[in-house]
């Protein structure tokens, strides 16, 4: 009997997901480009099973079922490309390539429309939940050839992990890249929310001065609320985490963060976009400026930084604290769907952001229980155009304000840096601005440069220019916005 799916690369992901697929019933190939490797999962995790080894391209594609269906979990970038380069040879029309690496999702865009020539079909699909997701029920995000997903749906959804309603947290995105660019705003959001924990947990420390065993009940706490999430409850676990000496190994870690770049590419694609994601770039920025750290040392030396203790009830900030968190945590998301709205209707991906939310419930980083919220919010309005107006999201906003603007305006005071919450803030601020400043904005490009304005009091697509010293000139210049 032949094989269901081949799978290339016996990293961690790679052997889970195997593995996950073992479990189901399907009969995977397993190849990597070292043989050894493949005679130690062969021997090893994959002992005892209907798993079979390919130790090279041509023996994994003698080995599969027709159509073929062949997985890369390889690094992203380069390395994928050279694999589809030797695959290209050896397969039939109809075959599918499925890369399910973290890949920036152009590069997705670029592999499905050479395939498209050659005839073989390419699916590149976010995959989420770290080892444990990959063995035991990731959240799969797979776009690319919708000929190719009626083959690959059963497994996928099959591995997939499940909502408390059975639904398969896996469902296909769209055409292109869809996949790998959900799956990128998944880790933008990523991004966000750990960012967000991070400075409600620095306001705690410094600001209310708690110990990790009291820190760790408030999140565990909060993991009953509206907050309820996979990030919140790791954190709980991390923050009553003992080094050997007694002492809490969260203190002893470097406070320099690693990434590995789906949170930049998300902000750059805002920026491409026009879309203010400002919550999850301000994200970014807080990893780039904490791996600066010699220069902070420095700097707090140099400036004689102190940050003063926040004064109050301690309950009542905690609770302002959780309030602000979510408050926070809604404009994420919301800025994240409002991407996603824009990246649909430039590529006609047609993105269905309830089953967006769906694949999001279970089995990724992000998962938690508001994600259930968000489906709900765009089952009722599907165009919904900010989350933020959806009426369960609106009143969680309306009802935090007042706290949300207490720790915003002490954490200001008292010199602890919380840019995402407090970027959410302004950013709900600016959004709900019938008026903003721009008009002067426009009035000095007109006064240096003559780049034209509109008029409140004339129809839109209208464009004026002032010789505003007198000594200018009438002419204007182009006028268009990147
Ligand atoms: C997931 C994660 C994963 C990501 C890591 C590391 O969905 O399982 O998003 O894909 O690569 O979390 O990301 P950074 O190194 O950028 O923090």
């Amino acid at each position: 009997m032949k094989g269901d799916i081949g799978v290339i690369g016996l990293a961690v992901m790679g052997q889970n997901l195997i593995l996950n697929m073992n479990d189901h019933g399907y009969k995977v190939v397993a190849h990597n480009r070292t043989a050894e490797k493949v005679d130690e999962f062969l021997q090893g995790p994959a002992k005892g099973t209907n798993i079979v080894g390919a130790y090279s391209l041509q023996e994994l594609v003698d080995k599969l079922e027709s159509p073929r269906k062949i997985m890369l979990m390889v690094r992203a970038g380069d390395v994928v490309d050279s694999f589809i380069d030797k695959l290209i040879p050896l397969l039939d029309k109809g075959d599918i390539i499925i890369d399910g690496g973290n890949t920036n999702f152009p590069d997705t865009n670029r592999r499905v429309a050479t395939l498209k020539e050659k005839g073989i079909h390419f699916i590149g699909s976010g995959v989420s939940g770290g080892e444990e997701g990959a063995r035991f029920g990731p959240s799969i995000m797979p776009g690319g050839s919708p000929e190719a997903w009626p083959f690959v749906k059963p497994i996928f959804q099959a591995i997939s992990a499940k909502t408390e309603n059975n639904e398969p947290c896996c469902d296909w995105v769209g055409n292109d890249g869809a996949g790998h660019f959900v799956k990128m705003v998944h880790n933008g959001i990523e991004y966000g929310d750990m960012q967000l924990i991070t400075e409600a947990y620095q306001f705690m420390k410094d600001g209310l001065g708690m110990t990790h065993d009291e820190m760790q009940s408030v999140f565990i706490e909060w993991n009953k609320t509206e907050l309820n999430s996979y990030l919140v409850e790791i954190t709980s676990d991390i923050l009553g985490y003992k080094d050997t000496d007694g002492e809490p190994l969260v203190e002893k870690i470097l406070d320099t963060a690693g990434q590995k770049g789906t949170g930049k590419w998300t902000g750059i694609n805002a920026l491409d976009m026009g879309i203010p994601l400002t919550l999850i770039t301000e994200s970014v920025f807080a990893r780039c400026l904490s791996s600066l750290k010699d220069q902070r040392v420095e700097a707090e030396e140099l400036f004689g930084k102190k940050e003063s203790i926040v004064e109050g009830d301690k309950q009542v900030w905690i609770e302002a604290l959780r309030q602000a968190l979510l408050a926070s945590k809604i404009i994420s998301y919301a800025q994240g769907f409002m991407l996603m709205r824009e990246a649909s209707n430039e590529n006609g991906w047609d993105l269905n952001y309830g089953n967006v939310a769906l694949m999001w419930r279970g089995g990724c980083i992000i998962r938690s229980a508001f994600l259930s919220n968000i489906r709900d919010a765009y089952d009722i309005d599907p165009e919904l155009s900010f989350l933020g107006s959806d009426s369960y999201f609106k009143g969680i906003l309306e009802n935090s304000m007042s706290a949300w603007r207490k720790v915003a305006a002490k954490s200001m005071e008292v010199g602890i840096p919380m840019p995402s919450m407090t970027s959410a803030l302004t950013f709900l601020d600016g959004y709900t601005t019938a008026r903003l400043p721009a008009n002067l904005l426009q009035a000095q490009r007109d006064y240096f440069g003559a780049h034209t304005y509109e008029r409140v009091d004339k129809p839109k697509g209208e464009f004026f220019h002032t010789n505003w010293t007198g000594k200018g000139g009438d002419v204007s210049s182009t006028t268009y916005n990147s």
